[in-house]
C-alpha cells in the first residue's frame, strides 16, 4: 500500500514596490545578476519564447514575457501593460505583475510588482553592454527620452563607468526635460545638461541611450553621421529612433536575443533595416565575440528586454524577501482543503 504524503503548501509571497525597496538590491548587483544569467542563456539552459504583444492602438500594448530555467530552479511570467499617455494620468508608462514559480514543486511562490523590476533590469542590461562596449575615453552619456528609463540609466551607467559624469538629455516634451535636469543633476555624480534636439544629443554622445516610445508606425530620425566615431548606441525602444541607414552603417550590431528580433520582424514589422546581427549580449559576456576591437568602432546594441532578465531579478528578490521576511503572505488555499 502506498504511504500517504502530506502535501506542504507554501503561501504566496506578495511584494509591493515599497517592499521591494526594502531589500536593498542595488543597480550594480542587478547588473551582476544579469551577467550571470547571460552565462546560463549561453549554456542553453533557459526556455524563453519571444514576448507576446497585443496592440491596443498606437503605442499602447499588453505584453507577456515568460521563461523557465530548471538550472536556476524557477520559472516565471510577467504580465504588463504599456501606455505613454499614462503620464498625463500621473501613472507609469509600463505597469505589471510578475509571478515566480518554483521548479521542483511547481508551486507559485511569489507575486511582485513588475514595474520595479522592469525599471531596473532594463537599465541594468544596458549597463552590462556599456561595461563591455563603451570606449575607455567615453565622457558623455546621451539620453533621448527623459522618463523612468532615462533616470535609471544614469544609475546603471554610473555603476559600471563612474568616470562618465556628463549627461546631455533631450525629451520631446520640454517640461519633462527640465524636470529630468532638475531631478538628476548631481545624482550619481552626473552633470546633466539640456540638448537642443535629438541630433545635438546624438552627435555629442559617447554612449547614447534611446528611450522614446515604441511606435507601431516608426518614424526614426538618427542618421548615420549623427553617431560619432567610437560611440556606443543602446536602444531600448527597438528601432524606433535609429534609421535603417544608421543601423547599416554601424561596425557592430548586437542584441540581447536574436530570436526576439526575428519574431518582432515577422509579427510586428519591426527591424526591417537589420540585415545582420554580429553577436548577442550572451556572446559578449561569455566568449568575447562582438567586443569592441578599436576605439573608433561604432557599436549598436538592440536591447529588446528579455524574460530571463525578469526571472533572474525575481529569483534574487524572492531569496532576499524570504531571508528578511519582507512581503505579505497570501494563502493560495484554505486551511481545510477539499
Ligand atoms: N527594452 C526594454 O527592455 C524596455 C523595458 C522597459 C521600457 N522600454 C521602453 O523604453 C521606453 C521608455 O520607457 P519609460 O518607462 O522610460 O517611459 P516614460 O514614459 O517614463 O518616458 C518616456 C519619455 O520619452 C519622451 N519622448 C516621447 N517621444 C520622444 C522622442 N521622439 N524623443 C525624445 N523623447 C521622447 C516622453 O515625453 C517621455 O518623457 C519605452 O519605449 C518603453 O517601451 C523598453
Amino acid at each position: 500500500m502506498q504511504a500517504t504524503v502530506e502535501p506542504i503548501y507554501n503561501d504566496v509571497r506578495y511584494l509591493s514596490a515599497a517592499q521591494l525597496d526594502q531589500l536593498d538590491l542595488t543597480m550594480g548587483q542587478i547588473i551582476e545578476i544579469l551577467e550571470a544569467a547571460f552565462w546560463v542563456k549561453a549554456e542553453g539552459k533557459v526556455m524563453m519564447p519571444p514576448k507576446i504583444f497585443f496592440h491596443r492602438g498606437g503605442p499602447r500594448f499588453y505584453s507577456s514575457m515568460v521563461s523557465a530555467s530548471p538550472a536556476l530552479g524557477y520559472a516565471g511570467c510577467k504580465w504588463q501593460s504599456g501606455d505613454p499617455e499614462n503620464s498625463a494620468r500621473g501613472l507609469p508608462y509600463i505597469q505589471g505583475l510578475y509571478i515566480l514559480t518554483e521548479d521542483t514543486t511547481g508551486q507559485m511562490r511569489a507575486i511582485m510588482d513588475a514595474e520595479w523590476i522592469t525599471g531596473r533590469r532594463t537599465a541594468a542590461a544596458s549597463g552590462l553592454v556599456v561595461k563591455y562596449q563603451a570606449r575607455a575615453e567615453a565622457q558623455t552619456l546621451g539620453i533621448l527620452g527623459c522618463g523612468l528609463q532615462g533616470r535609471r540609466h544614469l544609475e546603471a551607467v554610473n555603476a559600471v563607468r563612474p568616470d562618465i559624469a556628463h549627461c546631455l538629455c533631450y525629451d520631446i516634451q520640454p517640461d519633462r526635460q527640465e524636470k529630468f535636469i532638475d531631478e538628476m543633476s548631481g545624482e550619481f555624480g552626473f552633470r546633466v545638461e539640456s540638448g537642443a534636439s535629438a541630433e545635438v544629443v546624438a552627435r555629442a554622445a559617447d554612449v547614447l541611450v534611446t528611450g522614446g516610445p515604441i511606435e507601431s508606425d516608426r518614424k526614426p530620425v538618427i542618421q548615420p553621421d549623427w553617431i560619432k566615431p567610437g560611440a556606443l548606441v543602446v536602444t531600448i525602444d527597438y528601432d524606433s529612433y535609429v534609421t535603417d541607414g544608421a543601423i547599416q552603417a554601424m561596425d557592430l550590431v548586437l542584441t540581447d536575443d536574436e530570436g526576439q528580433i526575428a519574431d518582432a520582424r515577422l509579427n510586428e514589422g519591426k527591424f526591417p533595416g537589420v540585415n545582420r546581427i554580429d553577436a548577442t549580449v550572451a556572446d559578449l559576456v561569455t566568449s568575447g565575440k562582438g567586443r569592441r576591437a578599436s576605439k573608433d568602432e561604432r557599436i549598436l546594441a538592440f536591447n529588446l528586454g528579455i524574460a530571463l532578465e525578469d526571472l533572474a531579478t525575481a529569483i534574487e528578490i524572492f531569496g532576499r524577501a524570504e531571508a528578511k521576511d519582507v512581503g505579505t503572505l497570501l494563502p493560495l488555499r484554505n486551511a481545510t482543503r477539499d
